[in-house]
């Protein structure tokens, strides 16, 4: 699953705690990569960090002070054997770190894997990763750069988590939910496609690039001139939703708090680190804002939908044939991962 954005630690030795799903755990930058751990300490079990920022020197625990280094290993463990014992017979601290969460990076976003069980990481994302390079270019997805300016958008839906999922599928509401986006990027412009069992949503065939008097930002190298009114946005399952466009592209991680309550969580890439220099400022202020407009628009849509599954009448609903193929397919794949996780069940 997605957890949060490598830009939420902007620097080396710096520590964000996450709160996943309830469960405390722990992103770490170190000098020269990124881990993840269970926020919580090997002694009696308190949490760590509650608060992002710089880390020091080591993770100390506020309780009794164990102490633990980046790399996850504990390092000081005082009076454990009594007044001014810092060691204890029968007590190994090389067996006592911090128990880390298998992770990747794709796009900006890092994942979590907490069995550890998933199959390797590049084989959920290759589909998705060659057609998008195929657009913008080999090796550009790993090259996007998140401004450490504003660029992001948090907002908080009082709905279950595939709502926002369900309607980001779908571009059957553009005319109705979003008037502003409609009049530049319209429904017919719009089709719906699904692209591996995880990955479904739709393409626009007519996306404006942003243009302030002339100023445009710069886009992907390999991004062919015929293709740039081109967009794509996908939802990968199960909560992260995803857009590229010539000049851009964004990630939204979908962070589940309740049944009926989700974080959204936006973050603006660009192409390189021209594309987020000084210059391009009021192009991307202006990406920004259209997009705040759109998320914006869509919370009435999914609260609305979520309010409606309260009433008694509501018995799962009909999908179009043609409209909605891509939230379908979502749908299926929520059905077979209830039948799977059902069928392990024993009773
Ligand atoms: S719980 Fe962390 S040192 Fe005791
Ligand atoms: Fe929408």
């Amino acid at each position: 699953m997605a957890l949060t954005f490598t830009s939420d630690a902007p620097q080396k030795r710096y520590v964000y705690p996450v709160d996943f799903m309830g469960m405390p755990v722990l992103l770490v930058r170190t000098e020269g990569e990124f881990r993840v751990y269970h926020n919580v300490c090997s002694h009696r079990g308190m949490t760590l960090v509650k608060e992002a920022g710089p880390a020091k020197r080591v993770i100390r625990c506020p309780y009794h002070s164990w102490s633990y280094d980046l790399d996850g290993d504990l390092v000081s463990t005082p009076h454990i054997g009594g007044i001014g014992s810092n060691d204890v017979e029968g007590f190994d601290r090389r067996l006592h770190g911090l128990k880390e969460i298998r992770s990747a990076i794709w796009m900006g976003v890092i994942f979590i894997n907490l069995d550890g069980a998933a199959d390797e990481f590049d084989s959920h994302t290759e589909s998705l990763q060659s057609r998008w390079e195929d657009y913008a270019g080999r090796g550009s997805l790993n090259h996007l750069v998140a401004p450490g300016e504003d660029q992001r958008i948090d907002l908080a839906l009082n709905c279950n988590w595939k709502l926002p999922i369900e309607n980001y599928c779908e571009a059957y509401h553009l005319p109705w939910i979003h008037p502003g986006l409609n009049s530049y990027s319209p429904l017919s412009a719009h089709e719906s496609f699904s692209l591996d069992e995880k990955t479904s949503g739709q393409i626009s065939h007519q996306y404006t690039l942003t243009d302030i008097a002339g100023l445009k930002l710069p886009l992907f190298s390999g991004w062919q001139q015929d293709m740039q009114s081109h967009a794509e946005y996908f939802s990968f399952y199960p909560n992260l939703l995803l857009g590229i466009q010539a000049d851009h592209a964004f990630a939204i991680v979908l962070m589940p708090k309740a049944p009926d309550r989700t974080e959204e969580r936006l973050q603006l890439m660009y192409v390189n680190h021209e594309a987020s220099s000084d210059t391009y400022r009021p192009c991307r202020e202006k990406i920004i804002k259209a997009w705040r407009e759109v998320f914006i628009e869509d919370i009435d849509a999914v609260e609305g939908m979520q309010k409606g599954r309260e009433s008694s009448g509501f018995d799962g609903g009909t999908f179009s044939p043609v409209m909605d193929t891509s939230t379908h397919h979502f749908h299926r794949w929520v059905a077979k991962r209830y039948l799977s996780a059902l069928a392990d069940v024993k009773y």
